[in-house]
């Protein structure tokens, strides 16, 4: 905070701006459709790295968070975020003793498995540690990442049913290979065709096992659809918070939510003919998702490309003009993930002036 400018156009580059009044229209949206349609919003906090984030999440409504991973989770519980959910399995002796320490704090901590193997390494570490936790059956509705396929999962039900460490609170059904397919229609039919036979399965375990009260699962790409499915209770989205390039080139369900994160990056070097370089390179803008798009400093015209580490290549897709020696660009980031990854703090941002300063406590949590 010390170090802390006034004016957006006095940071130096590159760094990444938060939009707060973007930021929370998205987040205001997604808690409304979520409570509109009965549902609980768990948002992924695996996108922003943020537990300032988080709490404003939880702030506006959500019941917790989720993490990808223990380190995550453990920065989370560190921040006093409660209602967490690892979202991917645990398993190996460091993990799991990492996981009992977090559990014996925040003891409404849930955790999903994926294997009879690591339910047995689970309850076995629960059991020394005199703990218990409740869990979901991560199922694969078609990712094939992590989880069980839903007609292979008896066997993993009744590991995790016969446990005395264990409840068993529901399952989780991410279908991530389907969140960005760009057409609104087959998305949904993908979408439908895939979590199908996890609905089906929930509705059995329902029946027979009372404990069993929470189907997590959507993303961005899927919401609108996952709001009209009944059995799923929670949404663990995560990008519609900030945004990106690549999920703003699928087609949305209505307005797209507003790309509250932004790269700022100045052009360096000019003397070049059809490019000028600017500041921000691999190592500012991870290269995975959509092309970059430049929404401030410069026409829409212009085209962003790597050049190496630590620059950027800006050319025209026309014959436009360039930008000159000392402009300073807004980008929309391919993919906000793993370039939220790559820097200690978001700037936070209300019109053109600097308000905060948000660590992104949660980078390089990746154990
Ligand atoms: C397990 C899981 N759930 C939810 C999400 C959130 O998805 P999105 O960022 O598309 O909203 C992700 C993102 O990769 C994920 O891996």
């Amino acid at each position: 905070m010390k170090h802390m400018v006034p004016r957006q156009a006095e940071l130096d580059t590159p760094c990444l701006v938060l939009d707060v009044d973007q930021l929370e229209d998205n987040l205001r949206r997604m808690q409304h459709l979520a409570s509109d349609a009965g549902k609980d919003l768990r948002p992924h906090a695996k996108t922003h790295k943020c537990s300032a984030l988080c709490a404003k999440q939880v702030e506006m409504g959500a019941i917790g968070v989720c993490a990808a991973k223990v380190s995550e989770a453990d920065a989370l519980v560190r921040a006093g975020i409660g209602g967490i959910l690892i979202t991917g399995p645990v398993v190996t002796a460091a993990k799991l003793a990492r996981l009992m320490k977090l559990v014996r704090q925040s003891p409404d901590l849930t955790v999903v498995v994926d294997s009879p193997d690591g339910v047995a390494q689970l309850d076995r570490a629960l059991d020394e540690a005199g703990l218990a936790m409740q869990v979901l059956i991560d199922l694969d509705v078609g990712l094939g990442r992590t989880g069980v396929k839903p007609d292979r999962s008896q066997v993993l039900v009744n590991s995790v049913h016969s446990s005395l460490r264990l409840t068993l609170r529901g399952v989780q059904a991410y279908a991530g290979h389907v969140q960005h397919i760009p057409s609104l229609i087959q998305r949904a039919d993908q979408s439908d065709a895939a979590l199908r036979p996890a609905v089906n399965l929930y509705r059995a375990l329902q029946t027979g096992i009372p404990s069993c009260t929470v189907f997590s699962a959507s993303g961005t790409g899927t919401h609108s659809m996952d709001l009209g499915v009944p059995e799923i209770t929670e949404l663990q989205v995560g990008s519609y918070a900030l945004m990106d390039a690549e999920y703003l080139a699928i087609e949305a369900d209505g307005e797209p939510f507003r790309p509250a994160l932004r790269l700022l990056t100045t052009v360096v070097s000019v003397d070049h003919g059809r490019h000028v370089t600017v500041d921000a390179g691999l190592k500012s803008l991870y290269r995975d998702g959509g092309a970059p798009r430049v929404i401030k400093g410069g026409g829409p015209d212009l085209i962003y490309d790597w050049f190496g580490d630590e620059y950027g290549r800006i050319s025209h897709s026309g014959h436009g003009l360039l930008p000159d020696l000392g402009a300073r660009l807004e980008i929309v980031v391919s993919h906000c993930d793993p370039t939220v990854n790559l820097f200690d703090r978001y700037h936070v941002i209300q019109n053109g002036r600097v308000v905060d300063e948000w660590p992104i406590d949660l980078r390089g949590c990746s154990q």
